[in-house]
């Protein structure tokens, strides 16, 4: 058919195809510019131009439009309109425009047959410039997918040939003829799509015609690949790694793991779990579902687990997963102090241990790792104590240095521990540790030595002073007990001068001390302390005896003997100041006590002599006269200077006369006085001898009462009669010493300005008051006899007469 209709158009274009009687036929393509020729029609039906003309003649075409003119003059058919075989036919062939050609005169009729041949001016078209297609990637392959043809307006070869599809990656184009002669235009699914590699795949289906030139039109095919999940998520690493410090705060965000999906939307949404089945690795971290962030939910302890691993999921909405290891280590920071634990202490230590001792065990754990639990210890400065490590972790405190009990007797030892942080923790520990004691100090006195005082006739057990020595030990080693130590004082031990109390080292008389036999003595006290062995040092106490004026001054000359009469011989023709006599006195007591002043206490004639105060010498004051008497009668007084002074009274008979016998006849009167002395001393043996008696009466009448209510007692034993004792009036021990009895009480005054009184009392402890006991007698006393004591006087006048009747009877003797 295609055939045909090219060879009419080579064949027939631009000629009269045939002539006819009264018919032509032209054969023209479409598309000829207006004015072009179809043919030359007068010549054609064989008609002169004149007829032309003359015959009116016009081409006839209906009511349709007029395509072709015909030129009159020429008698050519000429294009008035441009024509379009597919507006004119469309698909239809031949196309062919039917004219007539009319003339009058006559009127003739020819039929025009313009047939016009197609060109390629069309080319094959789509009715949409895109074609959408979505194809999910799990399709098979050999699935069909109908796409719409092309359409081409013109026919034969112009008409539409073939299709063409690019790329051919996935699809195949598959044309099917159907029945009336379409065709059906498929792709064809030929590998498989993967919407991971190529979401969108976008085709060119090309439509061509058979024209020459060959034109074509073309459609794009998008072809939306739709998702399956078909992808599980991956981890971008199998393996994370994270640091963790330790004690790092909650929420504190260790790392991001994270997964991809190839798949889009919830198909590739990807979600992350803790996969782990551990219930601590669960509580501890927590991971956002989201992000893949994981972050700390608890408390890190190094000291419980230095390392975690955590198995992460990640899962996509299509329950694909993917699972991922996250291995976290923990760092160790310095949170653990180091433990001191004592395992054994003792708790005292004796002073004299030897260094090296151990007196405690120590355990130090730090629960820390490297070097926040490397452990050095140490204790207080300036203590005889060291620490030594005997194995790692465990330290022993040793005695370094010898112990002194009397230096410490207690340490408080603080052991403190520190571990190699930073910062550095540490702790500590008090140990107290008692020192005991060793016997290992003597007693040492108060001073080196003592030296004391004592007044001369103290009382016997008089407490004179204590020694005092201490000992540093402690208790039983410390007590400390005072010896004497035997020596002997004048030949006799000492001890029976003087006794220490042991325990508090009191020192007492065991006599009464005598100035004039004994002035001074020293012996040897020991302290002893209770140690085991005792330990023990001495001192030397010095005991010097005070004295006391307790001696009357002893005349020495004039000698004093008894009743013989002695007269001194003064010229009468002796000057002024002649010197009569000298009476020589001496004091067995010292100092003060001894120093003698000597007075005219009586004289015959006393503006004739004078006694020198300090000397003793007896001088005449003025010129002796023969007026003056020959014998002279003088009685000094020999005093000392104690308080209260003591006397002596010494007659001195002086003899004023130029010769012998002068002096011989004036004493013999003493001879007479003699005579008369002798009638008293009758009386005074007569006074004595009842003085005697009523004694004895006394003391017969005692010893009766005393027998007497001894045996009324014992008769009357339940008569509870009151017992009075009976003592004669008087009754007095007219004891020792034989004189007639008299008591004084003396307090002895320290003075400090006796000459020779060298030595003053100091505080002894309890007495410091001596008692002197007041039984001696003897020598007159001065103040006492002013104080008009009326036993003193008697006991003066007592005396006076025995010297009286001393001296009567001596010159008795003398004058015989
Ligand atoms: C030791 O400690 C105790 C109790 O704290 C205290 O009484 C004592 O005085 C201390 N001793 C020394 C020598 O510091
Ligand atoms: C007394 O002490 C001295 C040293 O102070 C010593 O030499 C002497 O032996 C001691 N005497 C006695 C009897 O212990």
């Amino acid at each position: 058919m295609f055939a045909v209709v090219m060879w009419y158009s080579v064949l027939f274009s631009f000629i009269l195809l045939h002539s006819a009687r009264g018919q032509v036929s032209y054969s023209i393509p479409e598309e000829m510019a207006k004015g072009s020729t179809v043919g030359n029609i007068a010549q054609d039906l064989g008609l002169d131009l004149q007829r032309l003309r003359l015959g009116k003649a016009r081409i006839y075409t209906g009511d349709s439009t007029e395509y072709i003119g015909l030129n009159k003059d020429t008698g050519l058919l000429l294009i008035k309109e441009k024509m379009d075989r597919e507006t004119l036919c469309a698909k239809t062939t031949p196309c062919a425009l039917h004219l007539q050609l009319i003339l009058e005169n006559p009127m003739e009729l020819y039929t025009i047959t313009v047939e016009i041949t197609d060109i390629n001016d069309n080319p094959p078209s789509f009715e949409k410039k895109r074609i959408h297609f979505e194809i999910s990637e799990s399709a098979v392959t050999g699935a069909r997918f109908m796409l719409e043809g092309a359409v081409d307006a013109d026919v034969g070869v112009n008409g539409l040939q073939s299709y063409s599809l690019k790329p051919t990656d996935n699809f195949v184009l598959e044309l099917l003829s159907q029945p009336g002669g379409d065709k059906k235009v498929e792709m064809v699914l030929q590998r498989p799509l993967d919407r991971e590699k190529r979401g969108v795949v976008t085709l060119l289906l090309t439509a061509t015609d058979g024209g020459d030139p060959q034109l074509s039109g073309t459609v794009q095919i998008h072809v939306t690949v739709l998702d399956v999940n078909d992808n599980a998520p991956v981890f971008t690493q199998k393996e994370y790694k994270a640091i963790l410090t330790e004690n790092s705060a909650k929420g504190f965000k260790l790392t991001t793991v994270s997964a991809t999906d190839a798949d889009e939307g919830s198909n590739g949404q990807v979600t992350y779990y803790i996969a782990s089945k551990e219930d601590i690795v669960r509580k501890m971290f927590i991971i956002d579902q989201y992000s893949g962030e994981v972050a700390l939910n608890g408390l890190v302890d190094f000291e419980k687990a230095s390392n975690y691993q955590i198995d992460i999921q990640a899962k996509d909405q299509g329950g694909l997963s993917d699972s991922c290891k996250l291995i976290i280590d923990v760092l160790d920071i310095n949170d653990n102090k180091p433990v001191i634990n004592v395992l054994s202490m003792s708790s005292s230590v004796s002073e004299d241990s030897t260094p090296g001792t151990v007196v405690a065990m120590m355990k130090v754990d730090d629960a820390d790792s490297g070097v926040n639990g490397q452990i050095h210890c140490i204790i207080n400065d300036n203590i005889p104590f060291a620490l030594t490590s005997p194995s790692s972790n465990f330290i022993s405190l040793r005695i370094e240095q010898q112990l002194d009990r009397e230096k410490d007797a207690e340490y408080n030892i603080s052991v403190t521990c520190s571990d190699q942080g930073v910062p550095a923790l540490s702790s500590s520990a008090s140990l107290s540790l008692q020192i005991s004691d060793v016997n290992d100090n003597a007693p040492v006195f108060e001073k080196t030595n003592y030296e004391a005082c004592v007044l001369e006739n103290n009382t016997p057990g008089l407490s004179i002073f204590s020694v005092k020595a201490s000992d540093a030990d402690w208790n039983q080693n410390a007590r400390v007990s005072y010896i004497l130590e035997d020596s002997t004082v004048n030949g006799v031990s000492v001890s029976s001068y003087v006794s220490v109390q042991p325990d508090s080292g009191l020192i007492t008389a065991m006599r009464s001390f005598d100035y004039e036999t004994l002035k001074h003595f020293h012996f040897r006290v020991k302290a002893q302390d209770g140690g085991s062995p005792p330990l023990s040092s001495n001192v030397t106490v010095k005991i010097t005896v005070q004295d006391q004026n307790d001696n009357a001054p002893q005349v020495l000359y004039p000698v004093q003997t008894g009743g013989s009469v002695v007269a001194e011989i003064v010229p009468r023709a002796a000057d002024v100041g002649y010197l009569v006599t000298k009476v020589v006195a001496v004091d067995v007591d010292s100092g003060q006590n001894a120093w003698l002043s000597y007075k005219l206490q009586k004289a015959t004639d006393r503006a004739l002599f004078e006694v020198g105060l300090q000397n003793g010498e007896i001088r005449t004051v003025r010129q002796v006269t023969d007026k003056d008497a020959v014998k002279q009668k003088l009685t000094v007084v020999v005093e000392d200077n104690g308080q209260p002074s003591r006397s002596a009274v010494v007659f001195i008979n002086v003899a004023v006369a130029d010769s012998f016998p002068e002096v011989l006849s004036e004493f013999t009167d003493f001879a007479h006085e003699k005579q008369y002395n002798d009638n008293l001393t009758f009386y005074l043996v007569l006074a004595l001898a009842a003085v005697s008696f009523l004694f004895i009466t006394c003391v017969v009448v005692i010893i009766s009462v005393k027998i007497y209510r001894w045996r009324q007692s014992r008769f009357l034993y339940q008569s509870n009669l009151p017992v009075i004792p009976y003592y004669p009036p008087h009754y007095a021990d007219t004891g020792v010493t034989g004189t007639l009895p008299h008591g004084y009480n003396y307090e002895v005054c320290m003075t400090t300005d006796s000459r020779k009184s060298d030595c003053k009392f100091s505080t002894l402890g309890g007495q410091n008051v001596l008692v002197v006991d007041p039984s001696f007698t003897e020598t007159m006393q001065h103040t006492i006899k002013k104080n008009n004591d009326l036993e003193g006087e008697y006991s003066t006048s007592v005396r006076k007469m025995l010297y009286t009747l001393q001296n009567k009877h001596n010159h008795g003797v003398q004058n015989n």
